[in-house]
C-alpha cells in the first residue's frame, strides 16, 4: 500500500469516526444542578444500586431467594438517602421514576420472600432496570459551586497558609 492510499484511508476513517462521535458526543439530557458534596453522595448511592444488583444476580444464581429479598429490601430506600437539599430540587419526573423503582424493589423482595418464583423475580429485575436506564437516558447531574454565604465552605484549607 503506498503512502497516498494510506493517507486517504486514514482520512476516510477519521471522517467516519468524527461523524460517529458527533452523535454520541452530544449530551441532551436534562441537567440537575448539584453541589460537589451532593453529587458525591448521590453517586455513592448509585454505585450501591449497582452493587445491590450484582448481589441479587449472585443470589439468584445460587437459588437463594431469601438472600435476594434481603438485598432488595433496602435498595428501595435509595431516594430517601439523598441529601434533603437535593430532594427538594429534584424534578417531578425524576422523583416519579425513583419512587417507581422503590416500589419495584419492594415487589421483588415480596416475590422472593413469598413464592420464591425465579421467573417472576427475573421479570421484576427487568422492570427495575427500565427505571435505571430510563432515568439515566433522561437526566444528568451538573456540578455547580456552592453559593457563597449559603453553603459551607468547600475549598480545602491549607493549614500552613490559613490565618
Ligand atoms: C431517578 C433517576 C435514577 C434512577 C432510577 C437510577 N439512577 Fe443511576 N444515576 C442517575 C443520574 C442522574 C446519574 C448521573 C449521570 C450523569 O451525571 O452522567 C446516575 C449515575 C449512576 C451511576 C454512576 C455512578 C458514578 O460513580 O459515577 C451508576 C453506577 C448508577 N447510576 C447505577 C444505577 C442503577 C444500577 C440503577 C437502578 C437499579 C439506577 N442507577 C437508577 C439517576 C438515576
Amino acid at each position: 500500500m503506498n503512502r497516498l492510499v494510506c493517507c486517504l484511508l486514514l482520512a476516510a476513517s477519521g471522517t467516519a469516526w468524527s461523524a460517529g462521535v458527533s452523535y454520541t458526543a452530544l449530551d441532551n439530557r436534562i441537567a440537575i444542578e448539584v453541589a460537589p458534596r451532593e453529587r458525591n453522595q448521590i453517586l455513592y448511592e448509585m454505585r450501591e444500586l449497582l452493587h445491590g444488583l450484582h448481589g441479587i444476580h449472585h443470589a439468584m444464581a445460587q437459588g437463594d431467594m431469601k438472600a435476594v429479598a434481603k438485598v432488595a429490601r433496602p435498595m428501595g430506600e435509595t431516594m430517601n438517602r439523598f441529601p434533603d437539599s437535593v430532594r427538594d430540587r429534584l424534578p417531578e419526573a425524576f422523583m416519579q421514576m425513583g419512587l417507581a423503582m422503590h416500589e419495584s424493589f419492594a415487589e421483588l423482595a415480596k416475590i422472593a420472600e413469598n413464592k420464591g418464583d425465579v421467573r417472576a423475580a427475573h421479570e421484576q429485575i427487568a422492570e427495575i432496570m427500565t427505571y435505571c436506564s430510563g432515568c439515566h437516558d433522561t437526566y444528568r447531574f451538573e456540578q455547580v459551586a456552592y453559593k457563597a454565604g449559603k453553603r459551607p465552605r468547600l475549598e480545602p484549607v491549607n493549614p500552613y497558609t490559613a490565618k
